[in-house]
Parts: structure tokens; C-alpha cells; sequence
């Protein structure tokens, strides 16, 4: 089974990059199943019903979310509605929707688990190892690979979480902070793992934002209202290959738009 994860699409032009790029990486990729980060997808933050069906026109089967799930007004109800969007499992009891679901390809059956991080993230859902301890335990036997999207800004806890599940899952891809890292890997126990998948969204941006806004609120030290950036995109992605519930092979992508059209 060949899994296509596509990191954190961002505003329009990420909504564009997978419009324009995504069929042709499917396609090279010979992907099975496209799981896709989408909760800067409206705006820079959030989703709302309209960009998630852009997004699963695009391709995408699975869509994960992370800190902005709740930023749009209505994601509860589209949470009810929508099956295979997931927002991190490790809301408190009680939080709309779901954050795991298992997605069957040719008879084999991907778990696939979105989580959040608690260092540095400015809130703190419960504990993301045990929550995922809790999720392993009780799917077991249910599924035949366990894919997490792993959303946290701090590069220690995703690697933390990558030794936690280590031999336990098949891929931990991180999410969340925007640039994609140089450290895509498969263990000895058969798990794919990269700290941060990157971002698919402006290019010229300050991670997805409109770098005059960014810049005003550096300098100024004030509240200043963030815009998603526009112009050429990039798709920022990892292709990784499961057999028997083990990475057999991993690939990071990083397409760029060139910016003379
Ligand atoms: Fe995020």
C-alpha cells in the first residue's frame, strides 16, 4: 500500500497547488490512499465545508486537522457530517468528531490517527502518547498499519513521539510548523517518520502568512490581523510505501510553481 500524505495546505494557493498538482503526484506516486493536512485551508485558518470539499475533490480521501480545527464557525456540524475528516484525538471527552478513522485499501485496512501536540502550542489537550496508547490498544487487531499525522510545533515532542511508536505504527509524519525538515526516516522496527511534512501554500510567505503582516507584527509588537499570503504555490508531501504494517520505502516531496506566469 502506497500512502501520499500532503502537509498543511494553506489559504488559496495551497487549495491551488492540490487543484493543479496533486493528480500528477498521485499519479507518479502510484498513491493508494491521499490523506491530507487541511486546517489552514481556509484562510490560513481553520476549514469550512467549502474547502473541504475542494480538498477531497483534489483527491484527498482522509483529511486531518490540528491547533485551528475549531477557528470556523460550523466545523461541529461538518465534523457530524463528513466521515473521513478527522480532528486530533486528544480533544477532551466529548469534542465533535472523531480522530481516528480506518480507511480499507484492496483489503488492507490503514488505521490512521491525527494528534496534537502540548509543548509550546499555547493549549494543552490531553496527553498525546496515551491517547494514542489508548487508541493502539483498542483498535487492535482492527487494522493492518497505523498511520499518525502527529500536529505539534515542538521538534523535540515529535521526535519524542516518533521513539514512543516506534515498531508500534508504520509512518509518524509531523505537522504544523510549515517548513518541511531533512530528516525523513525509516527505523529498524520498520516506521517511517519526518519532524515536519512542511507546507503546501504561498511560497512567498512567512509560513503561509502575507510577510508584510507578519513583519508589522514583529516590528511593531502589536495584535496585527494575518492574511493568507498569495502568488506561486508549493505542494510539500511525503510518499511512503506499507507492507505488512512496516514502511518498506519513503519519499519527501517538494514541488514548486514558478513565479514567472
Ligand atoms: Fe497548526
Amino acid at each position: 500500500m502506497k500512502v501520499l500524505f500532503v502537509a498543511d495546505v494553506n489559504g488559496k494557493p495551497g487549495r491551488r497547488a492540490l487543484h493543479e498538482g496533486l493528480a500528477g503526484l498521485i499519479s507518479v506516486h502510484a498513491a493508494d490512499v491521499v490523506i491530507v493536512n487541511g486546517e489552514n485551508a481556509a484562510g490560513g485558518v481553520g476549514i469550512t465545508a467549502d474547502t473541504y470539499q475542494e480538498i477531497v475533490r483534489s483527491g484527498a480521501r482522509v483529511v486531518t486537522l490540528g491547533n485551528h480545527t475549531f477557528d470556523k464557525r460550523g466545523t461541529e456540524e461538518l465534523l457530524d457530517q463528513e466521515p473521513w475528516l478527522l480532528r486530533p484525538a486528544n480533544y477532551p471527552p466529548g469534542t465533535a468528531g472523531r480522530g481516528w478513522l480506518t480507511v480499507t485499501v484492496a483489503g488492507i485496512r490503514l488505521l490512521v490517527v491525527n494528534l496534537l501536540g502540548r509543548a509550546l502550542m499555547g493549549f494543552s489537550p490531553d496527553c498525546p502518547f496515551r491517547t494514542m496508547d489508548a487508541i493502539l490498544e483498542d483498535q487492535a487487531g482492527q487494522s493492518d498499519a497505523v498511520f499518525v499525522d502527529f500536529h505539534a510545533e515542538a521538534t523535540s515532542e515529535k521526535r519524542a513521539m516518533v521513539h514512543y511508536l516506534d515498531g508500534r505504527v508504520a509512518a509518524v509524519v509531523g505537522t504544523h510548523t510549515h517548513v518541511q525538515t531533512a530528516d525523513l526516516a525509516i527505523s529498524a522496527q520498520g516506521t517511517a517518520s519526518i519532524t515536519d511534512v512542511g507546507m503546501t501554500g504561498p511560497q512567498n510567505s512567512v509560513i503561509g502568512v502575507d510577510p508584510k503582516a507578519a513583519l508589522e507584527r514583529f516590528l511593531t509588537q502589536r495584535p496585527v490581523r494575518f492574511e493568507s499570503a498569495t502568488g506561486p504555490w508549493q505542494l510539500d508531501a511525503v510518499a511512503i510505501s506499507i507492507e505488512e504494517g512496516k514502511a518498506t520505502r519513503a519519499d519527501v516531496i517538494h514541488l514548486v510553481e514558478a513565479s514567472d506566469r
